[in-house]
């Protein structure tokens, strides 16, 4: 039996928007361009790029990631008034296929801060959104810390924000405060009360302040969300967002139970998170789910006799599934050339000859200091080179 619309679930990825905020994750414009043909290519539904009023930077990488996309949608952020959304349609317009994601903090906190009254924030809402949709077909609105506004008043801008021509309402716990039976209850009331609902996309923007934004995406799903935004390797502000690998992965080892599709192709999973790592400068903890070094790696006797029977007594995932081969090289200093070019290529990096000639000479001298030469080293050594360039 063929999968129906209703099970197929959008991949929305902020790595370059909203995972690019975490303090100290910036990206150069060459490292944006390659990242977003990386989640195109891994058929990631929708960008976002950036946050084109933010800086001039962040508008001409918006810009070019637009040129450049093959397949995604490509979308920018925007801030709740005209100038903002202009700015941004000028960034994402060239797109194959353009979004405006345009947003405003509901909550009684976040109405405090440009103090508007109810009214006053209704009306912003459904003028700016009116305005994105003059613009661009495709426009996102989202109630930032929907998860701490008053369920009427949520109701009532999400009635406004779809009548203005929203096409997805996105949901976001900004603070990461909800838990999942909340994430779901959410969903389920503007389903059953807003007018219009059963039109648009929902979507659930989770972040990990209490390590539950994973869990908190999927129950939104099961409670009719269609869209999960997520960064890869879960970066992002603070704990950081919902952790892209994570959902994916859970979606496909347990659509037993969660029957949904996604469009990626999870075997591009492990190249992007190391390049995000390497780029971003946010190294990936040994034990992360699915993409930690140690996720598929086994170290005590009985778990190894058990995996040398049969894999699936430890592992719940084939490593191929997300894109690594069994084979893990040691390196050290009997290695050579061809096995230090794989290694590298594994974690990420990609090098010409002449390249390779100057880390080999590096790598070997390291080699002579160490019994073994770990993929930390290497990254170091990558490093090093880049920084002495
Ligand atoms: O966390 C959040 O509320 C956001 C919005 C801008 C969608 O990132
Ligand atoms: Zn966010």
């Amino acid at each position: 039996m063929g999968h129906s619309d209703q099970d197929r679930v959008v991949i929305f990825d902020t790595t370059l928007r909203d995972g690019e905020q975490s303090p100290g994750a910036t990206m150069s414009h060459a490292e944006k361009l390659e990242i977003a043909g990386l989640l195109d290519e891994m058929g990631v539904d929708i960008i976002e790029a950036g946050f084109p009023i933010a800086s001039d930077g962040d508008f001409e990488a918006v810009r070019a990631i637009a040129a450049q996309a093959q397949t995604a949608v490509i979308c920018g952020l925007a801030r709740a008034n005209l100038n903002d959304i202009d700015r941004c349609w000028e960034a994402v317009k060239n797109a194959r296929r353009p979004r405006i994601h345009t947003f405003i903090g509901t909550s009684p906190l976040h109405r405090a801060i440009p103090n508007l009254n109810q009214d006053e924030m209704a009306d912003r809402i459904h003028e700016t959104v009116t305005h994105a949709r003059n613009l661009c077909e495709n426009v996102q609105w989202s109630p930032m810390d929907a998860t701490r506004t008053e369920d009427d008043y949520l109701c009532r801008v999400v009635e406004i924000a779809i009548k203005a021509g929203a096409t997805t309402i996105n949901i976001p716990d900004t603070v990461g405060y909800t838990a999942p039976r909340e994430s779901a209850d959410l969903i389920r009331m503007l389903l059953e009360k807003v007018p219009g609902a059963d039109e648009i996309i929902f979507a659930t923007h989770c972040h990990n302040d209490l390590g539950m934004a994973t869990a908190n995406s999927l129950a939104a799903v099961e409670a009719g969300a269609r869209q999960i935004e997520c960064t890869i390797n879960g970066l992002g502000e603070r704990a950081g967002n919902t952790a892209l690998e994570e959902v994916v992965m859970a979606l496909k080892v347990r659509n037993d139970i969660m029957p949904y599709q996604t469009g990626i192709d999870t075997t591009k999973i492990m190249n992007i998170s190391r390049r995000v790592a390497t780029v971003s400068g946010f190294p990936v903890q040994f034990n992360k789910a699915i993409v930690g070094k140690n996720a598929f790696a086994h170290e005590s006797g009985i778990h190894q006799d058990g995996m040398l029977k049969n894999a699936e007594t430890f592992e719940i995932m084939r490593p191929e599934d997300v894109g690594l081969t069994e084979t893990n090289l040691v390196m050290g200093k009997h290695s050579g050339r061809a096995a230090l070019r794989s290694k590298l290529n594994d974690l990420g990096f990609e090098l010409g000859d002449n390249q390779l000639k100057d880390v080999f000479v590096r790598f070997k001298a390291l080699a002579d200091q160490k019994k073994e030469v770990y993929d930390e080293d290497l990254i170091a050594l990558m490093q090093d080179g880049t920084d002495a360039e």
